[in-house]
Order: structure tokens, then C-alpha cells, then sequence
């Protein structure tokens, strides 16, 4: 299936230590990509980078902290020195703050979350963009990892939930504005899957009665990510600009 192959395309990855960023890396790697790797704990980012290596593929890691502004643009600077112009940018990093509503977290609960979640993708496409218009790239893809949580609406994810509804609206804007440079701007929107984000509220007791709220029964897999995060990073995706694409077994269309 040609189109969506990613032979020879350049993605750089943020938050790939762990989780889905790890995971995307093997994933867009076995389509044919170079991947770059971004996170702050390079142990784990370098362990990566050598599992795919050692496997054919074509990998970098480069320690990034989205929140710092030089460390992105030499995040971005290093991943083009080493492989050429990006192709697609993917803003996975995120973090949340614990189970607390908006009536407990604090000034810095608020800025740890919206600064690694929204600030930094404002932040990074930015200079993505500026890359893109320097390199004379006639086409650029970014693609923001969003949730349901920015349609969904429960207790204790704030401000988590706020920063992902926020992502929603800046891939609108960012796909509006960016078309004039060739760049095409979607979200992914995953369901609960289980990693260190989603951990505090899929191990707890409420989890039981959370999954009968799923249609499909049942709380995502990596694996179910695949298919659309390459349909979103590569041609299989080229008239599609603006969107979010919600991959959650039904939850959001759940009456639960
Ligand atoms: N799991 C779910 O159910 C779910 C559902 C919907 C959306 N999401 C979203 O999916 C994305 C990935 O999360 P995950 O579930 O895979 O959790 P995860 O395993 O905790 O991954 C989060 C990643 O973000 C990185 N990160 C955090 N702060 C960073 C910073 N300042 N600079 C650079 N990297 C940073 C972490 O790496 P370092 O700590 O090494 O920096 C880690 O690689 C997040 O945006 C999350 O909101 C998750």
C-alpha cells in the first residue's frame, strides 16, 4: 500500500520515552521512516533508538524538554543536521497533574500542564513551520496527539482536559494558517489506554464501572493507534487538514 508508506520520510517524534511516543517510533519506523526520538530522560530514549536500529531501521534520539525553548530548536536543528528537512512533526508529549479538580490544583499544577501540553506545541510548530519555509519544503505535516478527554467531560482531569480540548482548537487554527506554507495540521484523539498518563484513573476503583462506558467494551490497545497515526502521517491523509481523529471504541459517543 504505497499510500501510506513512509519510505524515506523524516519524523520527529516528541515524548517518546515511553507510552505512545515509544511506541509511534517502532510503528512509523516499520513504514519506512526515520524517526527522531524527543524526551527528557535519554536513558530510555537511547534504548530505543538502538531496539529500532538494530532492527533495520533508521533512528536518533536528542534529549528534549518541550517546556525549554532552545532545547526544541535544537531538537529540531539536530534532527534535520542528521537526516534532512522534517516531513511530519508529531506533538505527543503531555502530562497530567493528578486527580484534582479545578478547586485543588495550584499555579503550578496549572502551568506544569498547559505548558508541556499546549505552550509546547504552539512552541514547536512554530519553529517547525519556520523550518519549512526556510528548507522551501513544499509540503510539512504536523500531527497533535489530542484526547477524548477534550469531548468527554469528567471530574478530576482539570487541567489536563482543558490543555487537550485547547490542542483541538489549535489544530483548527494551525491547519487554517498553515496551508499557506503547505502544512497540513490533524490531531490523533486516543480513548484510555494504559501508561503512565492514564494510570492514575485506570488502576483505581473506578475503572470497573469507567469501562462499561465504552461501547466496545473494553480500554484501547497501542496497537489500535496504528492504523490511523499512519494514515495521519502519511499520503493516505493528503486533503485532510483541520481534524481530529477520535480512536476510543465509542467512548465519546457513549451514553455513560
Ligand atoms: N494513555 C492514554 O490513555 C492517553 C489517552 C489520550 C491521550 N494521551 C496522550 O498521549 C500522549 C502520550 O502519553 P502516554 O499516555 O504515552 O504517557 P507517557 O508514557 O507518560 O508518555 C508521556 C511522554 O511525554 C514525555 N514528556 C513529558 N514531559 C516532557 C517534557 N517536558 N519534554 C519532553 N517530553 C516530555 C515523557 O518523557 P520524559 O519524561 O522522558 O520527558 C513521555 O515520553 C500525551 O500527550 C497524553 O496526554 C494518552
Amino acid at each position: 500500500m504505497d499510500l501510506f508508506s513512509l519510505k524515506g520520510k523524516n519524523i520527529a517524534i516528541t515524548g517518546a520515552s515511553s507510552g505512545f511516543g515509544h511506541h509511534f517510533a517502532g510503528v512509523l519506523s516499520g513504514a519506512g521512516a526515520n524517526v527522531i526520538l524527543g524526551a527528557r530522560r535519554a536513558d530510555k530514549i537511547a534504548d530505543r533508538v538502538s531496539e529500532i536500529n538494530q532492527s533495520g531501521g533508521q533512528a536518533l534520539g536528542i534529549p528534549l524538554d518541550v517546556t525549554i525553548p532552545d532545547s526544541c530548536a535544537d531538537f529540531l536543528h539536530q534532527a534535520e543536521e542528521a537526516f534532512g528537512p522534517v516531513d511530519v512533526l508529531i506533538n505527543n508529549a503531555g502530562v497530567e497533574a493528578g486527580a484534582k479538580t479545578y478547586a485543588m490544583i495550584d499555579e503550578d499544577d496549572w502551568d506544569f500542564v498547559l505548558d508541556t501540553n499546549l505552550k509546547s506545541v504552539w512552541r514547536l510548530s512554530k519553529m517547525y513551520t519556520e523550518s519549512v519555509v526556510k528548507n522551501k519544503q513544499s509540503e510539512g505535516n504536523i500531527i497533535n496527539v489530542s484526547s477524548i478527554t477534550a469531548y468527554r467531560t469528567i471530574k478530576g482531569q482539570f487541567p489536563y482536559a482543558v490543555s487537550k480540548a485547547a490542542l483541538v482548537k489549535a489544530t483548527e487554527i494551525m491547519a487554517l494558517e498553515g496551508a499557506r506554507y503547505g502544512i497540513r495540521v490533524n490531531s490523533l484523539a486516543p480513548g484510555y489506554i494504559l501508561t503512565d498518563v492514564s494510570r492514575i484513573l485506570l488502576e483505581s476503583e473506578r475503572s470497573d464501572t469507567f469501562v462499561k462506558g465504552i461501547p466496545m467494551r473494553r480500554y484501547g490497545e497501542f496497537e489500535d493507534l496504528d492504523g490511523p497515526l499512519l494514515l495521519l502521517a502519511s499520503d493516505g491523509s493528503r486533503y485532510m487538514t483541520g481534524s481530529t481523529v477520535v480512536v476510543d471504541g465509542g467512548h465519546i459517543v457513549s451514553e455513560l
